[in-house]
């Protein structure tokens, strides 16, 4: 099929690939330099729209001349539904380097979905034109590789903690902000509008306005359960070095993902605002009065840890519940039972992911 694209056609096709490919290598921020140190299934993750988007491109300008001079588009060729099945194809791939990147799916899926696809396209093709039997056997195998690939690298990926591969996908590199995952809730209906450095971290907005928080009340003792990578920590002990006083006890269970959190509070400078905890915020015992609790760990732990540390709170303080919003029911039902046996009193702001911000209604004047 390629080699009966005419010159204008094949150079056309390259500058659609170069182009995807440069728009795609902008997005996920991988600068020349990086590009060396790519693994080659990551490589191929960026290979596969550039090329269908080429693919597509190169059909098309080679159906064209054709097309305008009988003015008919002849159907039963092979650049037809070519061109029809990456015009497809080109957006949905696109599209699942986005999910990629959101949710960091694993490294080499999009390339296994490319060969599936292609394949399943190339078989129909050779089916429906009547191509010999070899043709049609050959046409099976990008279908069977990819069935392969994808079969190796899904279900390690399915079994694993999110926030592990979190870890692993951002390796030695910095974090970027890019639009927030959460799908659209009723109470917040655009979330794009908000921005998150990845699916654990909180978002970007609340996370400055968690430092605004600490600011305003200036808390004494802050409480954080679930300290993932530290970027709320962070943003809670910037706002201790603002007022000048005040510690932060951050709380998180795996050792991975709290060896990650230290080296960014040493690179930051703020770990003398920071007491971090390896433990379950279930079991933390907390000398002192809570001023400000952030209940941001497991979403199924967040009641039993507000309950346990509910009594340790200042009736003046603040309960953060995040992730409250109708997206995640558990916290959201959990937040409003703990209002209706009179514990809290909570107002629940339309975030992306919900942010509860409740008080403790015993000892409250
Ligand atoms: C949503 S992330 C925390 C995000 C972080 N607070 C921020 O602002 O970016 C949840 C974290 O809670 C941790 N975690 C899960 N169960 C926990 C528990 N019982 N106690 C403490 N941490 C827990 C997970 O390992 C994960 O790192």
């Amino acid at each position: 099929m390629l080699t009966s694209l005419s010159a204008s056609s094949w150079l056309l096709g390259f500058a659609g690939f170069l182009l995807a490919l440069g728009l795609d290598l902008r997005r996920r921020r991988v600068g020349s330099s990086d590009l060396l140190r790519l693994g080659i299934l990551s490589f191929l993750d960026l290979l596969a729209p550039a090329a269908t988007f080429g693919c597509a491109l190169a059909l098309c300008a080679q159906m064209w001349p054709a097309a305008m001079r009988e003015g008919v588009l002849h159907v039963r060729t092979v650049a037809f539904p070519g061109a029809l099945a990456c015009l497809i194809a080109g957006p949905l791939l696109w599209t699942e380097g986005r999910k990629q990147m959101q949710f960091q799916r694993p490294t080499g899926l999009i390339f296994g979905e490319w060969l599936f696809f292609a394949g399943a396209v190339l078989t129909s093709i050779t089916t429906a034109l009547d191509f010999d039997r070899a043709a049609r056997l050959w046409s099976l195998a990008p279908v069977v590789a990819g069935l392969a690939l994808i079969a190796v690298i899904v279900p390690p990926f399915v079994k694993k903690f999110e926030g592990l591969t979190i870890l692993e996908a951002i390796g030695e590199k910095e974090q970027f902000s890019q639009p927030e995952y959460t799908p659209p809730t009723q109470e917040c209906p655009q979330p794009q509008l908000w921005k998150m450095l990845d699916a654990q971290s909180t978002e970007v907005e609340v996370l400055d306005f968690l430092k605004a928080l600490v600011v305003a009340m200036k808390p004494r003792l802050i409480v954080e359960t679930g300290t993932f990578l530290g970027h709320g920590t962070l943003k809670l002990a910037e706002g201790l070095r603002h007022n000048g006083f005040g510690r932060v006890i951050t709380i998180e269970l795996d050792p991975a993902i709290r060896a990650r959190a230290l080296e960014r509070f040493k690179a930051s400078g703020l770990s003398g605002w920071i007491e971090s905890r390896l433990e379950s915020s279930l079991d933390a015992k907390i000398d002192g009065t809570i001023d400000l609790l952030f209940s941001d760990s497991h979403l199924p732990n967040r009641e039993a840890e507000v309950r346990r540390l509910l009594p340790h709170i200042d009736p003046r303080g603040l309960v953060l519940i995040h992730d409250a919003s109708s997206h995640f029911h558990i916290v959201r039902e959990a937040v409003l039972r703990l209002e209706a046996e009179g514990l809290i009193s909570s107002v629940l702001m339309s975030t992306p992911r919900g942010l509860a911000i409740a008080q403790r209604r015993e000892g409250r004047r």
